[in-house]
């Protein structure tokens, strides 16, 4: 599995930098190839003597450095590999790439590449809570970069929690499995995320509060899973995840049209909040007042029903998910809608504001599929999309 296959090892600055050690032998002794790249904070806590000695490679530690440049630039060494894992990854270093920041060699191997990267974090728990480093986490998680770890338990600073770095093997095992096919490889989902805005006037629109937040989450995690994404988005105030095919549409008539021409899928998620109707007499140039103190009368006209018509058309997904976002008898809507919308699964939740659901980082859902329902204890949205993109594997693992 790792035989001849390349990794760049960042060492950052902790002091979980001796455990890298052990990392590289294992790693070599699998027959990979490593090159190390040890931070200044990293070289504070190991060698280079010794992670050199190690991996049997000339240690990068310095932006500028001539010599290396002329034997290999700093590009090409982030491009070269076939992984890059940082362990440790402390919240600095965190914090830079979840900002994109190149301010030395390993910040800006960081940024100079898109070969997938692992990160190992370790810091102190409280640094690991900080709603900082959470938000760079989620950042960070949404560009498609990997993690493992941390560990819970005592740590070097005497106190306990997370924020250990996983151990050796625990990485090792995660390196191996980055290398293996995922469950989705070779399959195309599509995902439709975010609000849609219905035109009143030229500056004027109708929309809803839909953040995008899970849609995007779920698209990332089928990419995780090896699948090739069609993320079609109204205007969220989440940014779409990296290495998906993204297609930003406005309003609902856009996203049908978007929609059918990204079909065929193999699967199909509706996250969408799609505006239900939208404005049939919109005017073509800003609507102004009269001065008769007579409001204008917009008149409604009902928008196509996006995940009925995949759900009932000729290119129909093998399997199509759908939402319910529902403020009152938020189960017995969901199930009416599945069997009304001819969706094979509909997702559930209850978007009342005291939820703080529409629009936060959290959701709490039931899975309602013919053969059963299944409630979900409230998690992270990121939680949440992960494990629905476990069931969609499950689901289109036999054919
Ligand atoms: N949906 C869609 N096209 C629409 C409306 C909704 O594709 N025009 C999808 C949403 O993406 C979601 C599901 O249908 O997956 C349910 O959306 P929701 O807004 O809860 O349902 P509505 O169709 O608006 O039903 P109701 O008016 O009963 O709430």
């Amino acid at each position: 599995m790792l035989a001849d296959r390349r990794i760049l090892l960042i060492i950052g600055g902790g002091i979980a930098a001796y455990k890298s050690l052990s990392l590289i032998r294992l790693l070599k002794g699998a027959g990979a190839a490593v090159t190390p790249v040890l931070t200044k904070a990293g070289a504070e806590f190991v060698t280079a003597l010794s992670v050199g000695a190690l991996a049997g490679e000339k240690v990068h530690s310095a932006l500028f450095d001539l010599t290396a440049e002329a034997e290999m630039g700093h590009i090409e060494l982030s491009r070269s590999a076939d992984l890059i894992v940082v362990a440790p990854a402390t919240a600095d270093l965190m914090a830079r790439m979840a900002t994109g920041q190149a301010d030395d060699l390993a910040s800006t191997l960081l940024l100079a590449t898109d070969t997938p990267v692992l990160l190992a974090p370790a810091m102190n728990v409280r640094m690991w809570q900080h709603a900082a480093t959470q938000r760079n986490l989620a950042t960070l998680r949404g560009d498609g970069i990997r993690f493992v770890g941390p560990d819970d338990g005592a740590m070097a600073c005497g106190e306990f929690g997370p924020g250990r770095m996983a151990e050796p093997e625990a990485i090792f095992a995660a390196i191996a499995s980055a290398f293996e096919a995922g469950p989705l490889q070779g399959r195309h989902v599509l995902v439709t995320s975010g609000p849609t805005h219905e035109p009143i006037d030229p500056v004027r629109f109708i929309a809803n509060r839909s953040s995008g937040a899970q849609g995007t989450a779920i698209a990332a995690a089928l990419r995780d899973l090896g699948a090739r994404v069609t993320f079609v988005t109204g205007p969220a105030e989440v940014a779409p995840p990296q290495g998906v095919a993204v297609v930003r549409v406005e309003t609902a008539v856009q996203m049908l049209a978007a929609v059918s021409a990204a079909l065929p899928a193999d699967a199909a998620v509706m996250a969408a909040a799609v505006a239900d109707w939208r404005v049939l007499n919109a005017s073509g140039s800003k609507m102004k007042k009269d001065g008769s103190g007579q409001a204008p009368a917009l008149q409604f006209v009902e928008n196509p029903d996006i995940l009925a018509s995949v759900s009932k058309g000729h290119t129909r997904p093998r399997l199509v998910v759908g939402f319910a976002a529902e403020t009152d008898d938020v189960l017995a809507n969901a199930r009416a809608k599945r069997l009304r919308k001819g969706c094979d699964w509909i997702v559930a939740n209850d978007v009342s504001p005291e939820t703080g659901i529409m629009g936060g980082a959290e959701n709490a859902v039931t899975l309602i599929r013919a053969e059963g329902e299944e409630v979900w204890p409230r998690m992270a949205k990121d939680d949440v999309a992960r494990r629905l993109a476990l069931c969609i594997a499950d689901a289109l693992k036999d054919e």
